[in-house]
């Protein structure tokens, strides 16, 4: 059987986010002998909102072959541009049409062409966007000719919505990975139909916070309900969170699921 590798890793936080990534990724990559690597990389710019094109940039130089991201993609005007050019950078497919960038891309790994698509779920978000079941259903339309190979990043709230996509797709698609809650969920299987699922990746980033950022402000703000400024942990340790798929080129479907998930506790400079 031939396979493909793709590492997928979880909402990368911040300056600390994209230390860890580059301290870490080729590393990861040649243990694991990785073949692909996605990435959701929606909150790692220095604020820990959205990304830049340098940042982007940096990933891809470090190994990453497609970017996904989420809701905070658009924090940063100065990505919308970039959107347009790079077509390995993602955000969720389910947006109104017209919005800059798009939500799926192909990519050729080994010789085979891998799809990626990004959607964003409907439950405790605040964006009003498309039917994502109906939104995968006609990216697949789309891809039907292209690949059996399909990775979707489901960039979502509630865990319901998240299995239910995965059921929904099961046997239609190579894998579908969670995003938005940067906590690892442990339920990392094979669906059947030969997808693999995990609710969360998880994320990178200062382990010691809440999803990244520094605690004592939003503790305040749970406390008093006033409005306040989150900024991004940058204090060791470190977590870096994913899953490893390995999907068999010839039928699309995943054989082998397992989580990763990294501790360092090496500070990182910061700028
Ligand atoms: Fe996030
Ligand atoms: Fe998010």
């Amino acid at each position: 059987m031939e396979s493909i590798r793709v590492m997928f890793i979880g909402d990368v936080v911040g300056e600390p986010g994209q230390a860890v990534v580059a301290r870490h990724l080729q590393a990861l990559k040649r243990k694991h002998a990785i073949d692909m690597v996605v990435l959701n990389g929606e909150n790692s710019s220095n604020q820990g909102r959205g990304i830049t094109p340098k940042i982007a940039q940096a990933f891809y130089d470090n190994g990453v072959d497609v970017i996904t991201t989420g809701n905070h993609i658009w924090f940063r005007r100065d990505i919308y541009p970039y959107l347009d050019e790079q077509p390995n950078l993602l955000r969720p497919a389910n947006f109104p049409a017209g919005v800059p960038g798009r939500g799926v891309t192909t990519v050729t790994i080994k010789g085979h062409t891998v799809a990626v698509i990004n959607l964003q779920g409907r439950v405790f978000m605040r964006e009003q966007v498309d039917c994502p079941l109906k939104a995968a259903d006609s990216l697949l339309a789309y891809l039907r000719d292209k690949t059996n190979i399909i990775f979707i990043d489901y960039h979502a709230e509630a865990t319901s919505e998240k299995v239910g996509l995965a059921y929904y797709l099961a046997g239609r698609i190579s894998g579908l990975v969670g995003t938005h809650t940067h906590v690892q969920t442990a339920d990392e299987r094979i669906i059947p139909g030969g997808t693999g699922y995990i609710t969360d990746l998880g994320m990178v980033g200062a382990l010691d916070s809440m999803l990244g950022m520094q605690k004592d402000t939003i503790l305040h703000h749970f406390l008093t309900q006033l409005p306040v400024k989150f900024t991004v942990e940058s204090k060791p340790p470190y977590v870096l969170s994913g899953v490893i798929m390995e999907v068999d080129t010839q039928t699309g479907k995943t054989v082998k699921i397992d989580r990763v998930r990294l501790i360092d506790e090496q500070p990182v400079d910061q700028a």
